[in-house]
């Protein structure tokens, strides 16, 4: 049965997963500038930066910086990404309203990314819930919910089991992290229909990644379970650097033009999203990848 959402909260992740991948470093004024520009648009979560090893992620590598350079706006939340006690602490040095908390359904994925098993992972993760600074938001990651690069389809009974976990450690919100965009809404619905038997849906975000081009349909289908928070790349942007060959997340401006047709309220101009993407696309020498965004921009241009 449909029970969609009345308002969404989008979460921006153009600033942390759009540019995590790209070789060239992104200088860090151009950084802030991006989360200060789409916050103009009416966007106030920001999947912002990460505070990872350097070694392993260069391009993150000055994510204290970033945020030195964000003009706060009344109920703008920063997130920072942490992927063990050492990010924990740097991500509240440099004062973010929440962290990113990692791990994954599958232990190869895991291991690459972050160096440790899921069990470890999940140690981590608890070890951070007894350490964080109260008045921190904390949500837990779980990617390759449906799909592995390295070990394929992903049973859902067991992210279901780890997002019910870290729910009864105190995790805030737990999001479903489709890394590799390989699900069809088939593979989400079966999903869903373990983790939403655990955990309450208030609790639960999703994160889809679009290299199938199937994000904007998955989306949907979280939207009819009533899902309400969903992280997107204004422009498509993005991608990890352990999923070989993963594009970005869902466009901002595609799950725009989805509510819309929806009738769900999510505070943002669509227009002001494609043109800011567009601009800073063209600045980057990126690819801007919004079909909805294209086609806006293009109509707008023939007026
Ligand atoms: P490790 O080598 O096991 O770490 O890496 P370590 O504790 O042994 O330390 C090694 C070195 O890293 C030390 O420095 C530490 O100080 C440093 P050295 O003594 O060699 O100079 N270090 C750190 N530096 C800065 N910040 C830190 C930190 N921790 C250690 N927090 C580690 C383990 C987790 C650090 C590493 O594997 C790592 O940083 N991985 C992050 C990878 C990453 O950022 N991946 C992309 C984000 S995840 C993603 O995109 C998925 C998501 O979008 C959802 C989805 O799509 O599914 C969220
Ligand atoms: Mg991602």
């Amino acid at each position: 049965m449909s029970a969609l959402p009345s308002r969404v909260t989008i979460t921006e992740s153009s600033s942390r997963d759009g540019l995590q991948s790209l070789g060239a470093f992104v200088p860090t004024a151009a950084k802030s500038g991006l989360i200060n520009d789409l916050a103009a648009t009416g966007l106030r979560y920001f999947d912002a930066v990460s505070f990872v090893s350097p070694k392993a992620v260069p391009q993150m590598a000055d994510g204290a910086e970033v945020l030195a350079g964000v003009h706060r706006k009344d109920g703008m939340r920063l997130f920072g990404l942490v992927p063990n006690a050492q990010g924990l602490d740097a991500a509240v040095a440099a004062g973010v309203d929440g962290v990113g908390v990692l791990t994954a359904a599958s232990d190869t994925f895991n291991e690459r990314n972050i160096n440790a098993t899921v069990d470890e992972s999940m140690h981590r993760i608890r070890r951070i819930l007894l350490d964080v600074p109260e008045d921190l938001v904390v949500r837990g990651y779980i990617s390759t919910a449906t799909h592995c690069p390295y070990e394929g389809e992903q049973d859902p009974d067991w992210v279901a089991h780890l997002a019910e976990t870290m729910v009864e450690w105190g995790i805030h919100a737990v999001f479903l992290g489709e890394t590799i965009g390989r699900a069809t809404p088939a593979h989400v619905d079966r999903l869903l229909d373990e983790v939403l038997d655990r955990v309450p849906v208030e609790m639960v975000g999703v994160h889809f990644h679009d290299t199938y081009g199937q994000a904007v349909a998955n989306s949907h289908v979280a939207l009819q379970r009533g899902i309400a928070m969903m992280d997107s790349s204004a422009g498509g942007l993005g991608g990890c650097p352990y999923a070989p060959g993963a594009t970005g997340n869902v466009a901002t401006e595609d799950i725009l033009y989805l509510l819309d047709g929806l009738g769900i309220e999510h505070g943002i101009d669509i227009v002001d999203v494609a043109r800011v993407a567009q601009r800073f696309c063209a600045d980057h020498n990126l690819t801007y990848s919004s079909a909805a965004g294209r086609a806006l921009l293009a109509s707008r241009d023939g007026e």
